[in-house]
């Protein structure tokens, strides 16, 4: 028996929820919320796709009661507030420090041996909140942002290509901020073949400046930010995981001396299994990449700094 609780059902929560549902990744998921009926609506919602998709898997919506949350493997927090446009998530950390701090002490007391997946924003800086909070080992506390403005590059890379986003690979590492991420343009490819051999530079240097400022041009589309493939990529998170996947994923993990930063959660290549993060790979980055990743790192810093009046 498999269970994932996400907290938080508004955009983001709910279509991670949509997408464990309909990948029937679990056995059974619990999707709270603060906001009386919204996590019962939606859960009645998707769970009446069942019949007309064939799906097994079990979910139900809940109003604040972490009972229901009992003995999750899995718990998705992305209750919070989103940016909107103009914003930078960096200016969310007032409100949604506190809200990660009291879920992440809810969770705790209903689900002790639980993996965490943290969404909301900043992320890298809720990620290290959380590690404060909770002091659980590193294994266990991942947050999810590299593995989207990864698939943000790869869906960019695919169209400069004119490829099949399945076909092509590329990973972002760093914050997951508009100028903190690092795509790592030198090890994007198509079927093994190096994008920069088949791409002007100038066209390539594009496909990484469109991916930093993906989240941006989402939010000022839509008014608030995205959640389509956030949610997915939360729930990719969740699968490795339950899976036992032993997939590499770029993730926000504590860093204890890895690419030469420590007291940190930042976006690095990670192999994700039913441990969580199971290993923290080192990629060999020039010059340039380190340099890129000891300023990204300098600037979560920063970010974590304004956590003072919180932990
Ligand atoms: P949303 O506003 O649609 O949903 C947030 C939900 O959290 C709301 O339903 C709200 O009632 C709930 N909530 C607030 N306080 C709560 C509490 N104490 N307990 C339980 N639920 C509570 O926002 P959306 O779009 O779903 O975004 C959620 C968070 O995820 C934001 O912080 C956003 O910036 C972040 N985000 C992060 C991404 C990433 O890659 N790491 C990507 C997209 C969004
Ligand atoms: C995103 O990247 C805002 O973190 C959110 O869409």
């Amino acid at each position: 028996m498999s269970k994932v609780s996400i907290i938080g059902a508004g955009n983001v929560g709910a279509t991670c929820a949509n997408v464990l549902v309909t990948g029937q990744v679990a056995d059974e998921v619990v999707l709270l919320d603060i906001k009386e009926g919204v996590s019962e609506g939606k859960a009645m919602d998707i769970m009446q796709t069942a019949n007309i998709l064939g799906l097994n898997t079990r979910l139900v919506g809940v109003t604040n009661d972490y009972a229901m949350t009992e003995n999750s493997d899995v718990v998705v927090i992305t209750s919070g507030i989103p940016r909107k446009p103009g914003m930078t998530r960096e200016e969310l950390i007032g409100v949604n420090a506190g809200i990660v701090k009291s879920v992440t002490e809810n969770v705790l007391k209903h689900s002790p041996n639980a993996i965490i997946v943290c969404i909301s924003n900043p992320m890298d800086t809720m990620t290290y909140l959380i590690h404060k909070v909770s002091g659980l080992p590193k294994n266990r506390i991942i947050g999810m942002g590299g593995a989207l403005d990864s698939a943000r590059f790869k869906y960019f890379l695919s169209l400069a290509l004119e490829a099949n986003a399945t076909e092509v690979e590329g990973i972002v590492i760093g914050g997951h901020g508009d100028t903190t991420m690092i795509p790592l343009t030198r090890f994007a490819a198509y079927r093994g073949i190096p994008a920069s051999s088949l791409l002007p530079a100038d066209l390539l240097a594009k496909v990484a400046a469109d991916t930093m400022v993906g989240g941006a041009t989402l939010t000022k589309l839509l008014g608030t930010s995205a959640w389509y493939a956030p949610g997915a990529a939360g729930a990719q998170m969740v699968a490795a995981i339950l899976h036992n996947q032993k997939k590499l994923i770029s993730a926000s993990a504590l860093l204890e001396g890895e690419y030469g930063e420590s007291d940190l959660c930042i976006g690095v290549p990670c192999i994700i299994g039913r441990n969580g993060i199971e290993k923290i790979v080192t990629f060999d980055l020039n010059e340039e990449e380190k340099a890129l990743f000891h300023k990204s790192a300098e600037a979560v810093h920063k970010t974590n700094a304004a956590l003072a009046g919180a932990i």
